[in-house]
């Protein structure tokens, strides 16, 4: 197998909210992932199921509320679940040691983030070429002007702008050019691993496949490691060795992309996928198109139990009761469904 560069033990983010008793959003609900060195882990859900607060957590630049964060061999953060679960479901705080965290600096300059709202992730004040050297300032990596502008001019070349678009400012470029400019800006300090937030569907369709294949292209060049978000399974299942499914907060399926199209075990996969066109004929005869009911419920307060009871076609009183455990249920594909058991 080869060597895991990022893994996450029951990470759970809670956002508390201001005058509330209890956690908060439960945005992200004890999620269990592995990343290896040079592969793209694709992530999907619905809009709000947390998968930019799970990868901003990985980062922390949200601080986790509990888990452990392993990177390249070595435990940055690390806390105990500080939550007592109430018979009734609700949540009373605990006391718990205080995380045990590393220092982020030097893994900043190895750990990005391509942002998904590429407008708002540029300051408007500065120019293009000041974003891209800020990156590389920070990190000092460059020993003089003349090596910074360079970098700054082979950097803007990388992601296909012109050097003299390095005068300009944010708002002078399309919404594909800018995001090229946080591309830029990522690979400015050279990194190991980046999550790329939904870097394109904020885009036009027409160069939506122009930034995936640069992304695929630098990653092949500089051998580096994605967690690719997105809202559907069709974006990412091309270029995601394996990808990973949310609902509500948790992680409810994990699987190699090829057995994820075509042997989904958890119910919720299963409606992702009715709803992705198929190019074969038979397969698509033989799908049945899966409509959910019913909104997707708040995680200030999410279902008992399972959090997908409330829209599952297939749940049981236990269901409501008890949560699924993730597990593996054939080798390398994971689910948390109590169908399986
Ligand atoms: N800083 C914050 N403070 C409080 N709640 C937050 C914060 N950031 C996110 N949330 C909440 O956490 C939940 C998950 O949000 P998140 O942005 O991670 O979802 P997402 O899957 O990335 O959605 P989208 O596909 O729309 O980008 C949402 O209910 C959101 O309102
Ligand atoms: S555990 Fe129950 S509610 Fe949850 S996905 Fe499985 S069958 Fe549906
Ligand atoms: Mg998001």
């Amino acid at each position: 197998m080869a060597e895991k560069l990022l893994e996450v033990k029951n990470l759970t983010k809670y956002f508390p909210v201001k005058g509330m008793k209890g956690p908060g959003v439960q945005a992200v609900e004890n999620v269990n992932l592995y990343i290896e060195k040079g592969e793209t882990l694709g992530l999907v859900g619905e809009s709000g199921c947390g998968k930019t607060t799970l990868g901003r957590t990985i980062l922390r630049l949200h601080e986790p509320t509990s888990g452990q964060i392993i990177y390249g061999g070595e435990t940055i953060y690390q806390r105990e679940y500080p939550f007592e679960r109430q018979a009734d479901g609700t949540l009373v705080k605990k006391s718990v040691p205080h995380a045990k965290a590393v220092d982020m600096f030097p893994l900043r300059r190895k750990m990005q983030i391509i942002f998904q709202d590429p407008a708002a992730s540029l300051d408007p004040r500065m120019t293009v070429g000041d974003i891209i050297g800020e990156a590389i300032d920070i990190h000092h990596l460059a020993e003089n002007r003349a090596q910074r502008t360079a970098r700054i001019k082979e950097l803007l070349g990388r992601v296909g702008l012109n050097t003299e678009h390095a005068n300009r400012f944010p708002h002078e470029f399309s919404g594909g050019q800018q995001q090229r400019v946080g591309i830029a800006r990522a690979l400015a300090v050279q990194p190991e691993f980046i999550v790329c937030d939904e870097p394109i569907s904020a885009l036009d369709v027409s160069i939506q496949s122009q930034v995936v294949n640069m992304l695929e292209d630098m990653q092949q060049e500089m051998g580096l490691t994605y967690l690719f978000i997105a809202h559907d399974l069709s974006v990412v299942r091309h270029i995601s060795s394996r990808i990973g499914v949310m609902y509500l907060g948790s992680l409810v399926e994990l699987a190699e992309s090829y057995e994820l199209n075509r042997n989904p075990l958890h119910p919720y996969t299963k409606t992702l996928l009715s709803a992705v066109p198929v190019p074969d004929p038979e397969v698509s005869r033989t799908r049945q198109r899966i409509v959910l009911e019913g909104d997707i419920p708040s995680p200030m307060n999410p279902p008992k139990g399972c959090r997908f009871h409330t829209r599952c076609p297939y749940a049981t009183d236990r269901c409501k009761q008890e949560t699924p455990v993730f597990k593996e249920h054939e080798k390398g594909h994971w689910a948390a469904c109590h169908l399986l058991d």
